[in-house]
């Protein structure tokens, strides 16, 4: 008989970062809908930075889009005509859909890694967004995404994100700690297990950068300007503009 015990000590392969969103869209859908991670106020600033920034017709990459629920709000009364939502999430993209139902903007959905993008959105594109998607990726994917979004990106083109961030020199438990202690403390909405659920995967997967780290990325890729634009009431997100 072959002896099996080695390949039965193997590990099953961690939950991957989008696992959890395929099969607990509602508990995402909760977690906007009351606000816990600020997707108003980051969607908000990301519209206006859009109505100042872009006066003309643009395309938007909306990168691990999710279910679009926010960044479709946030494209409403802007020069936005062309968009293309990018995730791993089936489930998610069947929802993005929905949101762009009645919309006059041309919207096409692609299930595919984000890491992907630059063979699926057909560039100069104007603007890139990431929403809490790339805090996934170690350093030097980080990087390399970075440069990638700079080589699609037209000339004056926008790429923004809204991702976590480490404060006064903490580590990434420490940071892990902190989102904990927010979602024990306010997130009332969610069951038991849908808050250990979502801290489990934040401490399984959440890999944040300091404000000044983000900012050197998007140097080092190429990008002359780099703001941080909003920070959210916990100070575990920011939103950062890049140009
Ligand atoms: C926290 S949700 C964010 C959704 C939306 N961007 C927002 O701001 O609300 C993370 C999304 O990223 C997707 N995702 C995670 N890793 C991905 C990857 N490598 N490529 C594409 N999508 C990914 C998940 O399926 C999920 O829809």
């Amino acid at each position: 008989m072959a002896d099996n015990s080695k390949a039965l000590q193997i590990e099953p392969a961690p939950e991957n970062s989008y696992e959890i969103f395929r099969r607990n869209w509602d508990l995402f859908r909760n977690i906007i809908k009351n606000n816990y991670m600020s997707h108003a106020e980051a969607y908000t600033k990301l519209h206006n930075v859009l109505i100042t920034d872009m006066p003309r017709p643009f395309t938007f990459a909306d990168l691990a889009c999710g279910d679009a629920y926010s960044s479709s709000r946030s494209l409403l009364d802007t020069e936005a005509a062309k968009y293309v939502g990018i995730d791993l999430s089936e489930t998610a993209l069947d929802l993005a859909r929905e949101e762009f139902g009645d919309s006059h903007i041309d919207a096409d959905f692609v299930i595919t890694d984000l890491l992907n993008f630059h063979g699926v959105v057909e560039p100069p594109v104007d603007v890139v967004w990431v929403g809490l998607s790339l805090h996934h990726l170690g350093f030097e994917d980080k990087a390399f995404f970075m440069r990638k979004v700079k080589e699609v990106l037209a000339d004056g083109g926008l790429f923004l994100i809204y991702e976590p961030v480490y404060i006064n020199g903490e580590n990434r438990l420490q940071y892990c700690e902190r989102f904990k202690n927010a979602v024990l403390a306010e997130w009332h909405t969610l069951e038991r297990d849908e808050k250990q659920m979502i801290i489990d995967h934040v401490y399984e997967s959440e890999i944040p950068e300091t404000p000044e780290t983000w900012i050197k990325l998007a140097k080092d890729a190429g990008f002359e300007s780099a703001r941080q634009l909003f920070t959210d009431r916990y100070k575990l997100w920011s939103l950062f503009k890049f140009k």
